[in-house]
């Protein structure tokens, strides 16, 4: 029997009808220019180390990466942030601003190779402090903690002296209070007014960085990070985070966690839309969907794009991802249907 009662006027489903209707009416894109692809870039020679968590994903040597620069290239990927893995570690981080460190080797040779390629830079010190932690240690009634105020030089020693390399956007990563205006000021007082500051604003003390600790090996060796980083029960503060580094005269904002703080994202998308977003989509949030995939449980391509997208309906105008290969891959094959 059809049916004569009273008929619905409004059928949202004369949206979907095709795959041309569902195009005109998409709300959010998806673009290879949406992405930041991280690099780990290792000391030594002749070195392309797999990371066991994250599959797909290596340490690098500076004379191997003429392959890997290329392949991104190709791809037509058309950021990368950089983390280095120095030689030696001690207190103070000294490579992370020596002009002969990891990263201010690896720049020149990859602007060499990508020119145009945009180099995002880490700034931190836990990839080169010996006790892992984000920056110098002093002890306060016997409680070890980074001290704020003497990590600021540090921050800004490393800020200008990979400016100097050719990065092309300064990211500090710290959690440190006071690290915008510290870089702005010091990148400023060298002439490189021109560089922009992404901080990474809000970034919490996650379970979601265990790969990336194994990456950049650059694991806390006592305590953990919650003296600095945020605490997941809080999202009013990510909001004064945001204002402080505004004030600091930050020029795009950062959120991470990614996947798993889109309510985040959302509420500074909403506070500053005038501002450029990021989102990390961390290692192990990366490791997670790629751990199913490997299982066969998830189907891995159609999984990410929906992620990725999401993470941008959220809120965030661009992505950094361990996917951004893979992703920039699947996006050009993406080969228009009909229905
Ligand atoms: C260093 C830094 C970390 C990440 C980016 N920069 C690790 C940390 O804070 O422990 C995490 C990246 C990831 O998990 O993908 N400050
Ligand atoms: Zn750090």
């Amino acid at each position: 029997m059809s049916y004569h009662g009273q008929f619905p006027k409004t059928r949202l489903r004369r949206l979907r009808h095709n795959k041309n209707i569902r195009d005109l009416v998409k709300e959010t894109c998806l673009d290879v220019s949406n992405l930041v692809l991280p690099l780990f870039i290792r000391h030594g020679s002749k070195v392309k180390k797999p990371i066991a968590s994250m599959p797909g994903h290596f340490q690098i040597s500076v004379d191997m990466l003429e392959n890997e620069i290329q392949s991104i290239s190709n791809l037509d990927i058309k950021n990368i942030i950089l983390f280095g893995i120095p030689e030696h570690k001690d207190p103070l981080g000294q490579d992370a601003y020596s002009d002969n460190g990891i990263i201010q080797t690896a720049i020149p040779v990859i602007k060499k190779i990508a020119p145009h390629l945009t180099i995002v830079s880490d700034i931190c010190f836990c990839e080169y402090t010996n006790h892992g932690h984000c920056g110098i240690i002093t002890t306060h009634q016997s409680q070890p903690d980074v001290d704020n105020d003497q990590t600021l030089t540090l921050l800004t020693k490393q800020a200008v002296s990979h400016a100097k390399a050719g990065a092309d956007i300064i990211a500090p990563s710290g959690m440190i209070d006071g690290m915008v205006q510290a870089i702005r000021s010091g990148l400023d007082h060298v002439g490189f007014t021109h560089i922009p500051i992404l901080s990474y604003s809000v970034k919490y003390a996650s379970s979601m960085y265990g790969p990336f600790r194994e990456a950049a090996e650059g694991a806390p060796q006592f305590g953990d990070r919650r003296t600095y980083q945020m605490n997941y029960t809080n999202i009013n503060e990510a909001i004064r985070e945001c204002a402080l580094d505004l004030s600091e005269g930050a020029d795009m904002l950062m959120v991470k966690p990614a996947h798993t703080y889109l309510d985040v994202i959302a509420r500074v998308k909403n506070t500053y839309p005038e501002l450029p977003l990021g989102a990390y989509h961390t290692s192990g949030e990366f490791a997670m969907i790629k751990a199913a995939a490997e299982k066969g449980w998830i189907d891995e391509s159609n999984t990410v794009l929906e992620v990725l997208t999401a993470i941008r309906r959220a809120g965030a105008d661009f992505i950094i991802t361990y996917y951004a290969k893979e992703a920039a891959a699947w996006l050009l094959k993406s080969k228009p249907s009909k229905f």
